[in-house]
């Protein structure tokens, strides 16, 4: 039995049956081989900062510890980045930022590891991995075979990837690769980055003030996980229908939007959440965070269970205010 509480950033206690930290492909290839992920139900865990155990897990946890960054290609404009699944996503940012390679400079201190990012699509600041991902290598948990994904294949969508749907469950990123560019076009798109660089008196940004703004804005907002336990945005952003997103703003009229794919409007769930009164509140060990009220928090001591009921009464409150379903972005399990 393992304890997962180090392995995931709400800082839930929860036991795993097994847990087997992977550091190479051949040693994937070996468990694969004896047959030791069919005998069991298995879970692959990068960061675990996209996770909430509501009880201990009856099966194998992989903890992917795969590491490595290199250069795979270029050419006048581009660099091509293969970074490893189990490397740690702010490092390969910094790493990119440091060499002035542009294009994730925005993603700066996303928690989580360089294999999990495809799975739900990391975004913020205006920007999402979509954007500059040209491939990944994963291994077929039941053939033992390495395969490709291009971007296409990997169907992205907000906080979506076929890593959610068809392919759940099937397979182990072992890489990603990422087409960065040597002349940037800065994502200052979004409001909070023009204000704080217009307060520091940035005329012309360079990629490490992008990073240092986006750093600065996190830390200002976002809850740091090694001092109090979290897994950032619990719920995603709803995508609705614009006749109902309509109705909504005659009765709100300080709800904000943001254009979405087929006409439809996505909503902050922020403000929902916030409107229906939980920012901020608290219940013995566990709340909703008091500067973003869609991060719900682990003061210590807290279970999954309680995060979990806690986060269907959120549910259920935003249901009957505004007539909206939140679903969560973490997974459960
Ligand atoms: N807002 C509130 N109350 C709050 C917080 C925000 O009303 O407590 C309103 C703000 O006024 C703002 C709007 O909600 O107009 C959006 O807020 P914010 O810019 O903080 O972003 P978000 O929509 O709440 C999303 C991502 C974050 C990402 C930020 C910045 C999702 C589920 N979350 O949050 O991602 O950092 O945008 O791009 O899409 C994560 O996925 O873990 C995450 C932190």
């Amino acid at each position: 039995m393992t304890n997962l509480l180090p392995y995931n950033t709400f800082g839930i206690s929860a036991l795993a049956s097994q847990f087997v930290e992977v550091n190479s492909v051949s040693q994937l290839h070996n468990l694969i081989q004896e047959k030791k992920l069919s005998e069991i139900p298995f879970l692959i865990l990068g960061g675990g900062s996209n996770v909430l155990f509501t009880k201990d897990y009856a099966g194998l946890v992989l903890k992917n510890n795969l590491k490595g960054i290199k250069v795979t290609k270029k050419d006048e404009n581009h660099i091509w980045v293969k970074a490893a699944g189990g490397e740690i996503w702010h490092d390969l940012v910094i790493h990119c930022v440091n060499k002035n390679w542009g294009g994730i400079e925005n993603l700066s201190l996303i928690p989580g590891t360089v294999g999990a990012a495809p799975m739900q699509n990391i975004g913020a600041y205006g920007v999402e991995i979509k954007d500059t991902f040209e491939e990944l290598e994963a291994l077929n948990i039941q053939t033992g075979e390495l395969e490709k994904f291009t971007n296409e294949q990997c169907n992205f969508g907000y906080r979506e990837s076929i890593f959610k749907h068809e392919a759940k469950g099937k397979y182990f990123i072992t890489s990603v690769t990422f087409k960065l560019s040597k002349k940037p076009v800065l994502n200052t798109s979004y409001g909070d980055i023009e204000i704080l660089l217009k307060e520091w008196d940035i005329v012309k940004p360079t990629i490490a003030d992008i990073s240092k703004a986006v750093i600065a804005i996190r830390q200002s907002k976002l809850p740091d996980p090694a001092l109090l336990g979290n897994a950032g945005s619990f719920f995603k952003n709803p995508v609705i229908e614009f006749s109902v997103f309509e109705k909504l703003q005659k009765n709100n009229p300080t709800i904000k939007s943001f254009p979405a794919s087929d006409g439809k409007v996505k909503i902050p769930a922020a403000w929902l959440i916030e409107q229906a009164g939980w920012k901020g509140k608290r219940f013995g060990n566990i709340g909703v965070h008091e500067k973003q009220a869609l991060v719900l928090v682990n003061y210590g001591g807290g279970t999954g269970k309680e995060l979990i009921d806690l986060a269907y009464k959120i549910i259920d409150s935003v249901k009957a205010k505004f007539g909206v379903v939140l679903t969560p972005e973490v997974n459960i399990i």
